[in-house]
């Protein structure tokens, strides 16, 4: 039940009627279809595939080439891609054509970055070419050895009250939407509803205005990694597991294939 491709405008509109958004991460042509046949309604061609997909530790190695190159894989949907890190923190020029880019050579709608004031005027300046813009606070793993750890961000009264006024100036600069990584629920909750933009959480709480996840994770494709944030509905990883060794068993005791399955 493939359903009408969402807007901003429907977007914003299923933020202003109380309607859940739901996103989830694909990186190629067979999860998206299956995706959208589910009917959701943001397809993220997320940095994360520089964890998932390149078996890198960090996102900082993907390059803008190679979401590109995922980004025209993934067809169907409102689809949003990432401005991999250092594409968009050199000057508002390059970020502007770097979003350029990502627009003309894949199937994306919209790009998404992270940060908060300091990158307001880089959005503004996306936003006024055309381009929607989708701002990510809070966890934002770009910026990992700043951080230092993927713990909790926004723990102190201080940081939340940063977190705040980071949401309201990415709302200012233009963004049609943001994410909220791993942040406390009520935080995540009171910027959700202080803003007139959707708010999509990720380990950050019902109170958003929609829920992301990486595929992968939904999909229990990793059991090293488990998240408090992370419900897998399915365990794919030992499926998988599974399915590839009954069928090295039948090519080694000649059970595949049979008769049926041969010319
Ligand atoms: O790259 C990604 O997958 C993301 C999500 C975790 C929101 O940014």
């Amino acid at each position: 039940m493939t359903s009408v491709k969402k807007t901003i405008k429907t977007l914003f509109q299923m933020k202003q009627t109380g309607q859940p958004i739901s996103m989830l991460t694909a990186y190629d042509y067979t999860f998206a279809r299956i995706l959208d046949a589910a009917a959701i309604d943001i397809i993220l061609v997320g940095d994360s595939l520089s964890n998932v997909f390149q078996g890198n530790e960090t996102t900082l190695p993907v390059t803008l080439e190679e979401m590109i190159y995922h980004g025209k894989a993934v067809t169907q949907a409102f689809v949003v891609i990432n401005l991999p890190f250092g594409t968009y923190q050199v000057n508002d020029s390059e970020a502007l054509k770097n979003a350029i880019q990502l627009l003309k050579n894949t199937n994306a709608q919209a790009v998404k970055l992270e940060g908060g004031q300091e990158i307001s005027n880089t959005i503004t300046k996306i936003v006024q070419s055309g381009i929607p813009v989708m701002g990510h606070l809070g966890l934002t793993p770009q910026s990992i050895h700043q951080l230092g750890s993927y713990e909790l961000q926004a723990t102190s009264p201080e940081a939340k009250e940063q977190l705040k006024a980071d949401a309201v100036a990415l709302e200012r600069a233009g963004c049609f939407a943001i994410v909220l990584e791993k942040i406390p629920a009520d935080l995540a909750t009171e910027i959700a509803s202080s803003l007139s933009i959707p708010v999509i959480g990720i380990g950050a709480g019902n109170g958003c205005d929609g829920q992301v996840l990486v595929i992968n994770d939904l999909l229990g494709l990793d059991e090293s990694f488990k998240p408090k944030f992370v419900r897998n509905y399915l365990n794919l990883n030992t499926s998988i597991l599974e399915a590839v060794q009954l069928y090295i068993k039948d090519v080694k005791t000649k059970k595949f294939p049979n008769s049926n399955e041969s010319y």
